[in-house]
C-alpha cells in the first residue's frame, strides 16, 4: 500500500495538531447552542473521531452517505445513500466533511439540508482545494488548503482503498491512470 505512496502531503502529526485546534475553535464558537455535528461518509469518519474528542460542548452526532465520485472525477451527480435519522428543525448544523473540492457534493447537501429549517448550516472540512472550485460554497472551518492533486489517507480513499493510512498521501499517478 505504502509503495502507492509519492510523498506525504500532510503528516500524522500535522493532522492531530491542526485537527485538535479546530475542535477548541468550534467549541468556542458553539458554547450553548448543542450543535449537531453530521458527518458526510464514508471520508469523514477518522477526521470526524479525531475531531469530536476535542470538542467540549454537549453536541449530537448524526451521519449521512452521499456519492459523487467514481475514481477521480467527479461526476457531477450527488446521491444520498444514507440520510439523516435526527430532526434538523431549529438546530444549528456543522456538516463535517473530508475534501471541499468542486463543492459540488456540499453545496447539494447544504441545500438540501436548508430545506428542513435548521437554524444555521457550517462546514468543517479537513481539506480544501480551492483552485477546483465550481458550486459557490465555502468552507466556516477548513484545516488545510492543498493544491491540486489526488490525496489518499485519513479517511480519504481511491476506489475505496487507502483510508486506513494514518497520513494524507499523493497518490503516484500510474495508480490512477
Ligand atoms: P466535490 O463534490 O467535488 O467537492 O467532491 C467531494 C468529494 O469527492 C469528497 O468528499 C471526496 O470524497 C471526493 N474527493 C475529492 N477530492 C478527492 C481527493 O483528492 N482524494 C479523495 N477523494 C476526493
Ligand atoms: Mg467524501
Amino acid at each position: 500500500m505504502e509503495r502507492d505512496i509519492e510523498r506525504v502531503l500532510i503528516s500524522a502529526e500535522e493532522l492531530e495538531a491542526k485537527v485538535a485546534e479546530m475542535g477548541k475553535q468550534i467549541s468556542k464558537d458553539f458554547e450553548g447552542k448543542e450543535p449537531i455535528f453530521v458527518g458526510v461518509l464514508k471520508g469523514c469518519f477518522i477526521f470526524m473521531a479525531d475531531l469530536m474528542r476535542h470538542v467540549s460542548i454537549k453536541c449530537s452526532m448524526d451521519f449521512m452517505a452521499v456519492s459523487s465520485y467514481k475514481g477521480t472525477t467527479s461526476t457531477g451527480a450527488v446521491k444520498i445513500n444514507k440520510d439523516l435519522n435526527e430532526n434538523i428543525e431549529g438546530k444549528h448544523i456543522i456538516i463535517v466533511e473530508d475534501i471541499l473540492d468542486s463543492g459540488i457534493t456540499l453545496n447539494y447537501l447544504k441545500k438540501y439540508l436548508e430545506g428542513r429549517n435548521p437554524a444555521s448550516i457550517s462546514i468543517a472540512t479537513l481539506m480544501d482545494k480551492p483552485a477546483r472550485r465550481k458550486a459557490d460554497v465555502y468552507a466556516n472551518y477548513s484545516c488545510f488548503e492543498i493544491p491540486d492533486a489526488f490525496v489518499v489517507g485519513y479517511g480519504l480513499d481511491y476506489n475505496e482503498t487507502y483510508r486506513n493510512l494514518p497520513y494524507i498521501g499523493v497518490l503516484k499517478p500510474e495508480i490512477y491512470e
